[in-house]
């Protein structure tokens, strides 16, 4: 796709593969809003571009590797695995819940996924990128890493974390020759300002980058719970090496010839913000010691705080996964999208979730925008013209072009998606209703319709203000899909985004003229009692 190029039913769509992640999710964990978030972003553009006819593979998946894990199992007096199977099953549920397309669920515990990194660790070691060695450091118990003696000296040796005294420890571990790396990618992110994303994202990470790379330990001999090394099952492989391959070992990379290859590498890797290091360094290192091509983009988004503050659980506002099921029982889930997309922590500032927010957002953009504007050109079709659409009398309305501001909406929103601004599109979408409503009220056809003579004038009005509802709901359809194929359905228009044929139906045309349509309420009004308030301690 072209960021410039405006819409033509002509243009042959885009038929490339693509390529979108989440981070795996860790199963000693529940899952809450954190993870449903990033999941619906990258389900929004997955959306988006199938329907404009890219060939996509979505992957969202587990972490059940690690210390973690087999700590909490213990806890509760079961194995890793049982816990590993309960909270992927949880986390599996949740996909269905929010009705998220991913076409696979990738889990570390799977042999597919055992064996790949087995194989991979092991071209590590025969490249020489992987070698035997002994290390001495500052170590934080808690966290499990060491710390450069740098930043243990800014902490006055004690954890940042826990602030518990940090201790002098020494590992023989198999280390990955980070260090050698150190050119080659700031090399990579001269060449592609892009590859990681928001800009102040990549500032970080370029700022620490140029202060040096250490080579860094990937197997751990103090717990089990792992991938075993080849050849020195003594080692574990370490979570965060285990957990990166997955985006590789998911499109079977390490098997010769096989289908998914053609999806490789990622065009978005989506993460939040505190991984970012791993996925922006670490990551693209493994990828050049292994000879394989770099993914597109990173995109790192921020937080959810809530009602102001962190997240926890004993201020009682943690946003988990019965606190959204009370969301979705009130507001509906293209409710809980469109909030996500357009009220989140997608750029470079963490977000506040506010159930207040949560009822004005649904109240001014769903139910007063999109459902209002859906409503009234569906009520004066039917009132003038018994729901059927009429034609364009072809009359002009100065200073209105809706066809012109039609397709500049869509060229915008086709800029937007390519740059992972999922807000952004929304405002393409939710801006064409908006110049709709407008048009209504300047042009008045309840008065016209009064005019008999005015005939022509009304069909116009009326015929413009639907086409541009219909293209507005194209461009709605990834975030908000059940209300939009209502609307579909209710203007008689036939839409189908497996098709891929987004570019033919974006384009201005007459395809509903003649249709029948009845009117819409797409979005209800609902009383701000019904809100679920957070009950958050001070
Ligand atoms: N298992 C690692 C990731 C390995 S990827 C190769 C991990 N898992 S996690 O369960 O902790 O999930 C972290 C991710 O959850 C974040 O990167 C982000 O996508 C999401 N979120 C968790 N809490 C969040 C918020 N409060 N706000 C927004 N998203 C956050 O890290």
């Amino acid at each position: 796709m072209s960021q410039s190029a405006p819409l033509h039913p002509d243009q042959k769509p885009d038929q490339s593969p693509a390529y979108i992640t989440t981070p795996i999710y860790y199963v000693n964990d529940r899952p809450h809003i954190g993870h449903a978030y990033t999941t619906t972003l990258c389900d929004v553009w997955a959306r988006a571009m199938r329907f404009a006819g890219r060939d996509v593979f979505f992957l969202t998946g587990t972490d059940e590797h690690g210390v973690k894990v087999e700590k909490s199992a213990q806890a509760r007096g079961i194995e890793p695995q049982a816990l590993a199977d309960e909270n992927a099953a949880e986390f599996q549920k949740v996909m269905k819940m929010f009705n998220l397309t991913n076409d696979d669920f990738i889990r570390t515990t799977e042999p597919r996924h055992e064996r790949q990194v087995q194989s991979l660790v092991k071209r590590l070691l025969e490249t020489g990128d992987v070698y035997l060695g002994e290390f001495e450091g500052w170590y934080d118990e808690g966290q499990e890493e060491y710390v450069t003696e740098t930043k243990a000296k800014e902490t006055d040796f004690k954890s940042p974390i826990s602030g518990k005294p940090l201790v002098r420890a020494n590992e023989r571990n198999y280390y990955f020759k980070l260090s050698a790396y150190q050119d080659r990618l700031e090399t990579l992110f001269a060449d592609h300002p892009g590859f990681v994303k928001p800009d102040a994202r990549r500032n970080e990470v370029l700022g620490r980058l140029r202060g040096g790379l250490q080579d860094v330990p990937i197997t751990r001999t103090n717990f089990t719970w792992g991938i075993p090394f080849p050849g020195d099952e003594e080692h574990v492989i370490y979570v965060w090496i285990d957990a990166l391959l997955n985006y590789a070992t998911a499109l079977n990379l390490a098997d010769a010839d096989d289908d998914r290859h053609r999806y490789w590498p990622a065009t978005f890797h989506v993460i939040g913000k505190e991984i970012l290091w791993f996925h922006a360094v670490i990551w693209p290192a493994v990828l050049m010691a292994l000879e394989l091509p770099m993914p597109g983009c990173v995109y790192a988004h921020s937080f959810w705080i809530s009602e102001g503050k962190k997240m926890s659980k004993s201020l009682g506002n943690f946003v988990d996964l019965p606190t959204i099921e009370r969301y979705l029982d009130v507001y509906g889930l293209d409710a809980w999208r469109w909030y996500m997309v357009n009220n989140g922590p997608l750029g470079a500032t963490d977000a506040d979730f506010q159930a207040a927010g949560f009822h004005e957002t649904y109240t001014s953009d769903l139910v007063n925008t999109v459902g209002n504007c859906a409503s009234r050109t569906t009520a004066m079709l039917g009132k003038y013209f018994d729901g059927v659409v009429p034609a364009d009398a072809g009359c002009e309305f100065p200073g209105w072009d809706l066809k012109a501001s039609a397709d500049e909406a869509v060229t915008a929103w086709r800029a937007a998606l390519e740059d992972f601004a999922l807000d952004n599109a929304c405002a393409a979408g939710i801006g064409l209703l908006r110049t709709v409503d407008a048009f209504i009220n300047a042009t008045e056809p309840f008065k016209v319709a009064k005019d008999p003579e005015r005939q022509d004038e009304l069909a116009s009005t009326l015929a413009r203000c639907i086409e541009a509802v219909r293209i507005a709901s194209v461009m709605l359809w990834p975030v908000i899909p059940q209300r939009m194929e209502s609307l579909w359905l209710a203007i008689g228009c036939d839409i189908d985004p497996a098709s891929g044929d987004l570019t033919t139906q974006a384009c201005w045309g007459d395809s509903l003229v003649g249709a029948q349509t009845e009117k819409v309420a797409l979005f209800p009004r609902i009383d701000a009692a019904s809100t679920p308030m957070a009950d958050v301690a001070s």
